[in-house]
């Protein structure tokens, strides 16, 4: 009897809890895949608010500008303010080596995977994003997903942040409630009926800058496993949040995420938080002035 329970245990029940513990640990390998981590150690230095920023590898001249603008890592108002970039694998060959990996090495703030970096891969740089935080960074208090071509008015943003003061169940940026798929075959946008079978998406923020608390974060990483793949970023952040009945909130009262051309004034610029289709030499011009002027009144 005691015998028959040992080789039960020894040639069944053992090699099946190991195949299983196998298949556990592989899945989370593929998950962990990163080609490159950040130097970042969020334990013993926690950021208040992380930018990942998306960006693809010709875009290395507007990268320096972000890097020593908006995307500089600083104290505001006592809280971190870190800026990482998100990235996949461009198409060249593996067997040349990466046209970027010496500024990869250099500046260590590029968080990346291999996957082709194209648009409709948006979704899955995105998640990247989260996934990072989830395993990496989960001391961060917030984090905004953004893009190269855009100014962010960080201490602005920070300083609203700190006012709203609400640390969980947040998620804000330019607020789209009632956007509808587009059908026409020849926008960058259209979305045919297999894609996405509703006449709305469900309310989203636009993707040129959305600002999350960290729960939110690990929440939206967490439900994405089981929330079908979508080629618009923005939307499948929407369908995500849906699913996990987080509500949309607005920053402040006022417009403060803005996606159109707007001339540059000190005051102006002093009161939003993102401002879309900005140029590298702009984003440089538009900060200088804008540290220049601190002390005047507007
Ligand atoms: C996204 O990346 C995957 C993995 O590299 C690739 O197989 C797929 O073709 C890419 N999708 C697009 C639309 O580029
Ligand atoms: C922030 O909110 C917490 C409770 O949610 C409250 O205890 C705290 O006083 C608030 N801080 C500020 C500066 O309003
Ligand atoms: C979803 O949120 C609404 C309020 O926004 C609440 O009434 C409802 O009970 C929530 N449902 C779930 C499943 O959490």
């Amino acid at each position: 009897m005691a015998r028959k329970k040992v080789i039960f245990v020894t040639f069944l029940l053992f090699p099946c809890l190991s195949m299983i513990a196998f298949f556990m640990y592989n899945d989370g390998l593929k998950r962990n895949n990163f080609k490159k981590l950040p130097e970042a150690n969020c334990k013993q230095n926690p950021p208040y608010l992380v930018l990942l920023v998306t960006t693809a590898h010709d875009q290395k001249k507007v990268r320096m500008a972000i890097r020593n603008t908006w995307g500089k890592e600083r104290l505001i108002h006592g809280k971190r303010v870190v800026t990482y970039f998100l990235l996949g694998t461009s198409s060249t060959p593996s067997t040349e080596e990466d046209p970027i990996s010496e500024e990869l090495n250099t500046y260590k703030d590029f968080i990346q995977k291999d996957f082709r970096d194209t648009y409709y891969n948006l979704t899955l740089k995105t998640l990247m994003g989260l996934e990072w935080v989830t395993q990496y960074c989960p001391q961060t208090h917030y984090i905004m997903k953004t893009d190269t071509d855009m100014f962010v008015n960080t201490f602005y943003l920070v300083e609203l942040l700190m006012r709203k003061n609400q640390t969980s169940n947040l998620f804000t940026g330019f607020l789209k409630l009632n956007d509808a798929p587009i059908r026409d075959v020849r926008s960058k946008w259209y979305i045919s009926r297999k894609e996405y079978d509703g006449d709305k998406y469900p309310p989203f923020c636009s993707g040129t800058g959305y600002v999350f608390s960290v729960d939110v974060a690990q929440r939206i990483y967490k439900i994405s496993f089981s929330v079908p793949f979508f080629k618009l970023e923005d939307v499948y952040m929407g369908m995500c949040l849906d699913k996990l009945n987080i509500t949309l909130q607005e920053l402040h009262q006022k417009r403060v995420f803005l996606l159109s051309k707007h001339t540059f004034s000190v005051c102006a610029f002093r009161n939003l938080v993102t401002l879309h289709g900005v140029q590298p030499q702009k984003i440089t011009l538009y900060w200088d002035a804008l540290q220049r002027t601190q002390d005047e009144r507007c």
